[in-house]
């Protein structure tokens, strides 16, 4: 046997002093520790006003009737909700090819914005705006008739028309009482049309604009689909969200965004895309990160620790937190519960 002895380690090797307590690896994120004011809980209101509805694609979320919100946010509050964003499901009401149930004034987003604004004059209000909830095509924007023979079964996007039909319905919101609209449709030139129409409606410093402005086309919105209703009836998104692959054209997306006007920068879906993230935070570093831990996430994350991979509260924690270390300072997350009780613990 050899008689080789290793020389002593340098000082600079020794890492383990620094990360043997809990409170000592709290201190190693640099500053950069998940809390439950940067948590926005997403959550589908129904046109029947007493739904409780479950979702079999996303377990444990439901569609909720106006008339059983209170129920259901006031606990959450008592317990640290800071904010909402606001899905509409329009089960009854018509759809047509300019998603007019989506600003008229019985759709349920209105209506739960009314009532909340009442109930919990605290709770930060988010909406989502897009269109494919509405229409009778499903797509996020309004449709060209011109025919398109290189594109078969794939839409044609009415560029100036959905910007405008986008920012109408987000003035809508706005004046219904949200404190920020969210535009997920993807059209080119809606934030800027957003901004101006809340300039110009005179709301423009009471309602923020928070921009899905890196929104990929994801295989992981399936249960948001079924949740919403909202999946194509023909074609797919491709001609208006980004390519997975891209990473140079989402840094444009969010940088043209930021100039448009937007206040917060999102960036959707996340676990998949922490570069974009980390993009957003380094080329926008003058506005707040959001990232949306979507529905495929959260039923992925709950999928594996039903069959016993991991621990849900364990993986719940490392996903998010790796946003938060990417430079997420605001993470939309269906977790949004389970959080305000896992972290008084
Ligand atoms: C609709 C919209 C989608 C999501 C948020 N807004 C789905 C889509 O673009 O098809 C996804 C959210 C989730 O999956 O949790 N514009
Ligand atoms: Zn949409």
């Amino acid at each position: 046997m050899s008689q080789f002895q290793a020389p002593p380690l340098d000082v600079s090797s020794v890492l383990h002093g620094g990360i043997h307590h809990p409170t000592l690896r709290k201190w190693q994120a640099n500053g950069r520790n998940l809390t439950k004011s940067m948590l926005i809980y997403p959550i589908f209101i129904s046109d029947d006003p007493d739904a409780e509805q479950e979702i079999a694609t996303l377990p444990g979320q439901k569609r909720w009737g106006i008339n059983k919100l209170e129920g259901f946010l006031g606990p959450l509050i008592a317990k640290g909700l800071k904010s909402v964003i606001l899905f509409g499901v329009p089960m009854q009401m018509e759809k047509d090819d300019r998603g007019s149930a989506a600003d008229d004034p019985k759709t349920p987003v209105i209506q739960a914005l009314h009532l909340l604004a009442k109930l919990f004059p605290q709770l930060m209000l988010c909406v989502d705006v897009c269109l494919c909830e509405y229409t009778s095509h499903g797509h996020c924007g309004i449709l060209s008739s011109l025919p398109n023979p290189g594109h078969s079964n794939q839409p044609t996007i009415e560029m100036e028309t959905s910007a405008q039909r986008i920012a109408e319905v987000a003035i809508a919101y706005a004046k219904a009482g949200a404190h920020c609209v969210a535009p997920s449709d993807m059209m080119d030139g809606r934030i800027r049309a957003i901004k101006l129409g809340l300039m110009h409606a005179g709301l423009a410093n009471r309602c923020a604009l928070m921009s899905y402005s890196a929104k990929f086309a994801s295989g992981l919105y399936g249960p948001f689909r079924d949740a919403a209703g909202s999946a194509p009836s023909f074609g797919n998104r491709k001609c208006y969200q980004l390519p997975p692959n891209a990473r140079s054209i989402a840094r444009r997306a969010i940088q043209r965004d930021a100039a448009e006007g937007a206040d917060i920068l999102m960036v959707k879906p996340a676990l998949p895309y922490l570069d974009i993230i980390s993009d957003a935070a380094q080329y926008a570093p003058d506005h707040p990160t959001a990232c949306y831990q979507v529905s495929g996430e959260y039923a992925m994350v709950y999928a594996g620790a039903e069959k016993g991979i991991y621990d849900l509260k364990e993986m719940a924690f490392e996903t998010t937190e790796s946003m938060v270390r990417a430079g997420a300072s605001i993470i939309l997350t269906y977790f949004t519960p389970q959080f305000l009780d896992w972290l008084d613990e």
